[in-house]
């Protein structure tokens, strides 16, 4: 993927953002990066503390745990960098998880986010499952491929008495979860180490739901949020809010601290989640741009193209909707589809097409997570990214 630093943004190359002083909401310069010299002033505590007293980190910047895109590097950087680093479980069984875990460690002392999913496993739905292999049928004869046989197994193990033995054993500083709480007795395994625990909610009603499952903070996400929507108690997806309007209504409505999600890909948006009373923010999109992120080929070109205006919830690919880059499937057949079996078991019938198409460099099949604020990143690494998005609110709240 390819994002020229300064083209169509007015911007100076990143090497003389970092010479050039800040300009303040008076100056031109706000419309992009404004970074700050490393100088006494930036290197002075984040005044905020809520996020860095409880975990221990210094600054409020959270990289979003992004399974199947995060590797052990990031989280290092992120992690050493002063932000929090965060390893997605949905990506490993409990070995693998062992493995990173132990590759992490050895790259950082400093606190890291373990992630897990907690949906529902799903039963099995034979009618549900011959009406997906129907909607796919023409694609099957477009190819020659034979479709798989068979009920699709679940690609994704929600957080189980397994994966809590690993909590257990490498006792990471944080535990977040996606798609609400775990069960009483599990959650109650994760507290027992010390973890803090997070977990998203997409709607007031959520949030609340989490405070009074005593977690330690709420991810408020976005419908901007590139993935998978974390809602649990409500699926309509038509009336899910923008990260503006629900960080606000959840900070109002939880005692605990709030962690904007959603859209938030460079200074600007931690400056705008802070002055809505969140005490730090959850990026992912923007890590997607580094180094250290995982993007295949067709996931990396379709990361350039993204805009303000081509990617949509679908829940085409996984059976859960998440929000990725526009492609052919989404716009033929979606982007939400009642046909599209339960989470995860979805992306099993796709997984030849996907792979038929991506040989011949196309990302028909391909689910391309991202988020609205794809545009914003710029390459860069997740350290400087992390710093950078620190950094740059700093300037800009400073003038407030
Ligand atoms: C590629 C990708 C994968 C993701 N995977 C996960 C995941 O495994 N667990 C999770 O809690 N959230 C996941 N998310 C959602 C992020 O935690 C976060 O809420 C989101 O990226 C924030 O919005 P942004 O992408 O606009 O920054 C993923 C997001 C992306 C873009």
């Amino acid at each position: 993927m390819s994002r020229d630093p300064g083209a169509g943004h007015g911007q100076d190359s990143p090497s003389a953002q970092v010479k050039r002083a800040p300009q303040g909401l008076d100056g031109a310069s706000m419309a992009g990066h404004c970074v700050l010299p490393v100088t006494e002033e930036t290197m002075t505590p984040w005044p905020d503390r809520r996020l860095p007293d409880l975990f221990g980190i210094d600054l409020p910047i959270l990289q979003a745990p992004m399974a199947g895109s995060t590797t052990p590097e990031m989280v290092i950087a992120v992690s050493e960098a002063g932000g929090l680093g965060a390893l997605p479980s949905a990506q490993y069984d409990p070995a693998g998880l062992r493995a990173a875990l132990d590759q992490v460690r050895a790259g950082t002392r400093r606190p890291i986010n373990v992630n897990f999913f907690c949906h529902q496993a799903p039963t099995p739905d034979p009618a549900t499952e011959a009406r997906w292999r129907d909607r796919l049928a023409p694609y099957y004869r477009e190819s020659g491929l034979v479709p798989p046989e068979g009920p699709a197994a679940a690609a994704r193990a929600p957080f189980n008495a397994d994966f809590a033995a690993v909590v257990e054993a490498y006792r990471p500083e944080v535990v977040s979860f996606h798609f609400g709480l775990p069960a009483p007795d599990l959650l109650a395994r994760v507290r027992q180490t010390g973890a803090k625990i997070l977990s998203s909610a997409t709607t007031v009603a959520e949030a609340r739901a989490l405070a009074a499952a005593g977690v330690d903070a709420v991810i408020a996400m976005g419908a901007e949020a590139g993935g998978h929507r974390g809602s649990f108690l409500d699926p309509a997806m038509a009336t899910q809010a923008g990260t503006m309007a629900l960080v606000p209504q959840v900070a109002d409505a939880v005692a605990v601290p709030v962690i904007a999600a959603g859209g938030i890909a460079d200074g600007r948006g931690v400056a705008a989640a802070v002055m809505l009373g969140a005490a730090g923010v959850q990026v992912g999109t923007a890590y997607l741009f580094t180094p250290e992120a995982r993007v295949p080929p067709a996931h990396r070109a379709a990361l350039a193209r993204a805009g303000d205006d081509n990617t949509a919830l679908t829940n085409l690919f996984t059976g859960r909707p998440a929000r990725g880059v526009m492609n052919r499937l989404m716009r033929e057949i979606g982007p939400l589809s009642p046909d599209a079996p339960a989470f995860p078991t979805a992306g099993a019938a796709l997984a030849p097409l996907r792979q038929w198409a991506e040989a011949a460099g196309r990302d028909d099949f391909t689910n391309l997570w991202s988020g609205q604020a794809a545009a914003l990143a710029r390459e860069t690494t997740s350290a400087e990214l992390t710093r950078t998005l620190a950094a740059d609110a700093r300037a800009l709240l400073r003038w407030l």
